[in-house]
Order: structure tokens, then sequence, then C-alpha cells
């Protein structure tokens, strides 16, 4: 498996938690942005003729915020460079406060099959305390115009004054405008972002409080059939998404746009995240890439088995044995004598047992110690 992912870092507004690569005061650049994008698409796809791909991911940012056609000259671009499967998965993030019937109806020419709309919480108080641009009404507006259409619905946990009510609300919602698909994220507070002095004064939900909430969250989501396949996300059967799959499963990506990450023949590099820089770059034929490691054996068996580990599917021992040449009791024997109450064999299959796959990380550390990375 394969994936493409394309990073459009232009917003209308920039969200109080938000510390991705997003701009809410450039979009004169989308044009100029995307030309460069459609360039470096094919820079890269000259070099992995040899590839197909499965899955392509527009994220952001909020690619629902450029005029439309740039994702179709996008999607036209991908068809043109690379070898697309055609049943490939094409997801498009979309931000409720951006969209309406003519951008959807462009959507669908340019072939995109999923989306993904940020959601956040269906308390209208709480979507304005976070700088959200719209309210819970426009995204049931989003998913009418929607209807009959395979999408997924961000939901976050961890926000000021947020109740189990409140996380309620926002799930009832999102199933009964017809989600396939929801992602449940504990709000991570980066220093620098304006939450971050919210979270200094002790207003946020604390540790112990966001986990009741997922904890609450994850069953009432199973109560509504959708099935935990990864600590963050819940799916219908069947709506699993292929593009995240293939992370977790430590396949192949390319990323392209600035910030995007890649991991290509068993490197992993990053694109600059100026936006002049990369633009400059890509104009003069040069990669933008500002971090190029190649994974050394130790750190690829650990990020195998962390990855693998996040989801109800866990490792299988067998392919970890016929990739690496040894045996996960060989690589690890004393990190899984310590975190054996924690982990369950289904048949080849090592799992996390469910009651501790929110506290994955606790649960990983003694195996990142034992290889050292
Ligand atoms: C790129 S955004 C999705 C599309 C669009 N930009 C939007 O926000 O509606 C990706 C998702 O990441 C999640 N996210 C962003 N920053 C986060 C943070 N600091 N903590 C937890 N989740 C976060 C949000 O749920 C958000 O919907
Ligand atoms: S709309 Fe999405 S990408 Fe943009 S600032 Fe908000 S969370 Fe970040």
């Amino acid at each position: 498996m394969a994936g493409i992912y394309i990073h459009i870092p232009f917003c209308r507004h920039k969200c109080s938690y938000c510390d991705f690569t997003s701009f809410p005061d450039k979009i004169e650049y989308a044009e100029a942005y995307m030309a460069c994008l459609y360039k470096e698409l094919k820079m890269r796809g000259e070099e992995l003729k040899n590839y197909e791909f499965d899955t392509v991911y527009f994220g952001g940012g909020t690619p629902s915020y450029i005029p439309p056609k740039l994702i179709l000259g996008a999607m036209n671009q991908v068809r043109a460079c690379f070898r697309l499967k055609k049943d490939a998965e094409i997801t498009l993030e979309l931000n409720p406060g951006t969209i309406g019937e003519a951008k959807v109806k462009t959507y669908l020419q340019a072939g995109i099959n999923r989306f993904s709309i940020g959601l956040q919480t269906a308390i209208d108080d709480q979507l304005a305390d976070l700088g959200r641009i719209h309210n819970a009404h426009d995204y049931v507006f989003a998913t009418k115009l929607l209807k009959g259409q395979n999408f997924s619905t961000d939901v976050m946990l961890g926000l000021k004054n947020q109740t189990k009510e409140d996380v309620a609300k926002t799930i009832e919602l999102a199933a009964a405008c017809g989600s396939k698909h929801i992602s449940m994220y504990a709000l991570t507070v980066e220093d620098g972002t304006p939450i971050y002095t919210d979270y200094l004064n002790g207003e946020l939900p604390d540790g112990d409080e966001v986990a009741e909430l997922y904890e609450f969250g994850r069953k009432l989501l199973e109560e509504k059939g959708y099935k935990r396949y990864e600590v963050s996300n819940f799916a219908l059967e069947g709506y699993e998404s292929k593009h995240n799959l293939n992370y977790w499963k430590r396949g192949e990506y390319i990323g392209v746009g600035i910030s995007a990450s890649s991991f290509m023949m068993g490197k992993r590099f990053t694109n600059t995240f100026d936006l002049d820089e990369y633009m400059k770059c890509i104009i003069s034929g040069f990669y933008p890439a500002v971090t190029s490691e190649a994974v050394d054996e130790k750190t690829a068996k650990f990020e195998f088995l962390m990855l693998a580990l996040r989801t109800k599917y866990g490792v299988s021992m067998a392919e970890y044995k016929e990739k690496f040449g040894a045996t996960l009791a060989e690589d690890f024997p004393h990190a899984l004598k310590l975190a054996v109450k924690y982990l369950e064999l289904d048949g080849d299959r090592l799992k996390i047992k469910d009651e501790y796959l929110y506290v994955q990380n606790s649960v990983l550390m003694p195996f990142m110690e034992e290889i050292d990375v």
C-alpha cells in the first residue's frame, strides 16, 4: 500500500489550539502555491513511476477554503503524474464554515470520495471559544450537502467547561447526520498557541477528567456501532480510513506541499514550513525538504511495533520476524515481561488489551527504553 498526502496551508481564521502549518492571512497566495504544488507532484511522480498508490489525502489547513478548481487541478495532476488505483480512497478535509453546493459538486467531479469534517464540539459557546468560524448548524448544513457521501467527523475532548453531556450531544449529532467515521482526539496544548494561557490558568480539564470523557465517548460510540480501530478513530463496519491504516502499518507515503512529511524507500523526510522558501525551491526545480533521514533498524523495529499497537489489529509476530529477522521476544524480552498484564495474544497478533489502549504511550515506554531509540 502507498498513499499521497497533499498539504493545503490556508485557513480563514486560526483556531486557538491549532499548531498545524496553516495561515489565516495568505489566501491570495493560494493559486501560486498550488501551481508550485502541481510542479512538486510532477517531480515526485517522475521518481515514483514504479509505485501504485491506493489513497490520496488533502489535509491542512483547510483544503475546503481554497477555490475548488484548485483541488480539481491537483487531482488531475495526481492522475497525470502517478499510477492511482481505480478504487483509490480520496479524502478531503473540510471546515463546515467554508462549504457550499458548488464546491461539493467540483469535489465529486475531482473524484473525492471521502470527506473529513472538523466539528470538534456541537456546543456553540465552545466553538466560539476555540475561535472556530462555524456553529453546530453549519455542520448540519455541510452534512446535508454531503448526503449519501462517505464522511468522517472530528471531535475534540478536553475543552474548557466540556461535560459528558456535551460529548454525548456532539457524538449524537455526528451520528444523526450520517457520519460513517468519527475521530475523537484529546486536545493537545502546544506552547505558543492562545489556548496555552487557558491551560496555565488551570481552566482546562486535567488528564484524568479527559480520560473519563474519552471512556464515556468510547462507550457511546460503540453503542452507536462505531467500532474503535485505533486509539482515536472509530468507524462503522467497512468505513475505516485506508489512508491512516497505511500510516499505522508503516506503509510508504509521499507528502507534497509545505510541512508535508514522507516515508519512502526507508527514508523519512519533511518539507520546509516556510511558504516563500517552498515556492522559491520548487520554482528553481529543487525539492524543498528540510529534514531527511534514513531510518535505522532499531527505530524501524520500534516504529513498526508502536504504530501497530495503536490499532485494534495489534502487531503480527510472524510479520515482525519476516521483516526484521528476529522475534519480538528476542528484541524485547524485558519489556514484554513488564507489559504482560496490558497485552493479549490473539492468534499470531499481540495487542494492547482494550481497556489499556488509551494509555498506550505508557505501555510502550519499556519497549522504547529496551531498544534504546
Ligand atoms: C486540519 S484540521 C481539519 C480540517 C479543518 N482545518 C478544520 O479544522 O475544520 C485536523 C483536525 O485535527 C484536530 N486538531 C487540530 N489541532 C489539535 C490539537 N491541538 N489537539 C487535538 N486535536 C487537534 C482537529 O480535530 C481538526 O479537525
Ligand atoms: S481550521 Fe483547522 S487547520 Fe485551520 S486553524 Fe482551525 S484546526 Fe487548524
